[in-house]
């Protein structure tokens, strides 16, 4: 079964003053595959990411999660839905700061009725799988930015969703941050079987994916897929963004 069908997807934003953010887009994602999306700034890439999650309604066209319409789901239904699906990175982590590395990646958690001690257990598994064992009761200020990241992908990986979306996840990083963080990524992908959709600006980062979509003007431009190495991949990708900058 698909992980996320997109059907011919829009988005209009504004009333007097109209922008069209998201045009008749389609896209079919796979279970377990890892996807880089990216496209110039205002390209519509964020605005795509909050139709899938149901953060924002689709002004036309429709969005199927492992076969589920979001269409007419109510908005109790639509935050349950984000809750037991989908799992969240974003550019700046959105962890709370006044509580630990552990208690963040535990959020999650406190709406299964697992109790403490479990829910403690699970969170430093995760957390020890990221290689932020020894950081659980450290406070957000007190760890590195790739470190708060690798919290904040064990929160989003903790309770098993269907489908991982990240938006610029390495967007605040040092590209040895950004190394740690993509590799992470890549090993829940293949060892967890997650389904992953990752907004980026940058090749690097889009190279350690399988498929990359480019996005122009709120629709798909071109799509690739990595058959080779990891370095050849990158070469791919930057020569259709030059090739789209250069249209
Ligand atoms: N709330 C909003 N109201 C009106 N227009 C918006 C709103 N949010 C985004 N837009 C517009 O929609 C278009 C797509 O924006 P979006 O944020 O999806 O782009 P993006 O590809 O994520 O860009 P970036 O790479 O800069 O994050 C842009 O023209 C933007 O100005
Ligand atoms: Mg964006």
């Amino acid at each position: 079964m698909k992980v996320l069908s997109i059907q011919k997807a829009t988005k209009i934003y504004g009333s007097s003053v109209q922008v069209k953010a998201v045009d008749q887009l389609s896209l079919e994602v796979n279970e377990g595959e890892f996807i880089a999306i990216m496209g110039a700034s205002g390209s519509g890439k964020s605005t795509l990411l909050n139709l899938i999650s149901g953060i924002l309604p689709l002004t036309s066209g429709d969005i199927f999660i492992r076969g589920k319409s979001i269409l007419g789901m109510t908005e109790e239904e639509s935050a349950i839905f984000r809750r037991d699906e989908l799992g969240f990175v974003f550019q700046d982590y959105n962890l709370i700061d006044t509580l630990t590395i552990g208690e963040n990646i535990m959020l999650p958690l406190m709406f299964t009725g697992k109790d403490v001690k479990t829910m403690q257990e699970e969170a430093k598994d995760y957390a020890k799988k990221l290689g932020i064992g020894d950081l659980i009761g450290h406070r957000i200020y007190e760890v590195s930015g790739g470190q708060a990241q690798r919290a904040s992908i064990a929160r989003a990986l903790i309770h098993h969703p269907r489908l991982l979306l990240a938006d610029e996840p390495t967007g605040n990083l040092d590209s040895a941050s950004a190394q740690e963080v993509m590799r992470q990524f890549v090993r829940c992908n293949e060892e967890e079987q997650v389904s992953t959709l990752m907004v980026t600006h940058d090749a690097k980062t889009a190279s350690y994916c399988k498929r990359v979509v480019f996005i122009k003007d709120g629709k798909v431009f071109n799509e690739i897929y990595r058959e080779g190495k990891q370095l050849q991949f990158y070469d791919e990708i930057l020569n259709v963004l030059k090739f789209m900058g250069g249209e």
